[in-house]
């Protein structure tokens, strides 16, 4: 095994769980020292502790993405434990499942937003002075296929990883002059917690459109995402996998 990613310095939202958890992983082994953030403590704790037992390096901070001063902390936190941050993945992200627009409530609007958006922006904000000050950086955002192609009963949550696209494109023109990178990767449908709310009925239905006729797996999607951070990858920015 290659180590791509040697000594350098992650931060991995909501990687408590799913694809989070599968890129911490993946970032272990490839040589990185790993923030789990997560406001979830209990599963980012066992997150942690089973990197440091496989002989990785990591820290859990708990965080609420969609508090600044939550992030911070955590990035902070990170600083003083691990060093200064080279790689962002803003990976935190909830969904809403009604049936209309019109059902959704103005706090599940409110939350898909802070969580979704407001999040990666208080990342990128708490984090580019570092990256700018070393002249180099990678930050992956996790969007959403339903974000350019949308979905009946997600707009809130189509809304808010299509304004993921948006920010992320328009970042990597403002940082690109100083050796930053910004992509996004959007999945598809991935078998994870967000996944497993659906009836076999709708798998089927989803099937129909993926080529692979099959849910992803986390670990396709984390091989992916470190790609991105690579150093192979340093002349790919403002774009959308
Ligand atoms: P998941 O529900 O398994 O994990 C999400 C993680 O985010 C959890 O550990 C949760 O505690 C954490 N989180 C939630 N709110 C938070 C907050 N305010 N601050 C910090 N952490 C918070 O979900 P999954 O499937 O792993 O999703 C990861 C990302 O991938 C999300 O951005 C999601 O929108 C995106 N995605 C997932 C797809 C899927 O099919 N599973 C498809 C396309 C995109």
């Amino acid at each position: 095994m290659t180590h791509r990613l040697n000594e350098k310095v992650a931060i991995i939202t909501g990687a408590a769980d799913g694809i989070g958890q599968a890129i911490a992983e993946l970032f272990c082994q490839e040589g990185a020292f790993v923030c789990v953030a997560d406001i979830n403590e209990t599963l980012g704790m066992q997150v942690v502790e089973s990197l440091i037992a496989k002989g990785g390096k990591a820290i859990f901070h708990k965080t609420d993405v969609s508090d600044i001063d939550s992030v911070n902390n955590m990035v902070k936190a990170t600083v003083e434990s691990l060093g200064e941050p080279n790689i962002l993945i803003n990976n935190a992200g909830i969904i809403y499942q009604n049936d209309s627009p019109l059902n959704t409530t103005q706090a599940q609007w409110d939350k898909s937003f802070n969580v979704n958006l407001d999040g990666m922006w208080h990342c990128c904000k708490a984090v580019l002075p570092y990256m700018e000050n070393a002249g180099k950086g990678s930050i992956v955002n996790i969007g959403s296929v339903v974000g350019s192609a949308g979905n009946a009963g997600q707009a809130n949550y189509a809304a808010a990883k299509a304004g993921v696209i948006g920010f992320s494109k328009s970042m990597a023109r403002e940082v690109a002059s100083r050796g930053i990178t910004i992509n996004v990767v959007a999945p598809g449908f991935i078998d994870t917690d967000m996944t497993k709310a659906l009836s076999d009925d709708q798998k089927e239905a989803i099937f129909k459109d993926i080529p692979a006729n099959r849910l992803g797996e986390p670990d396709e999607i984390a091989a992916t995402v470190a790609f991105l951070v690579s150093d192979g990858a340093a002349y790919i920015t403002g774009e959308t996998i």
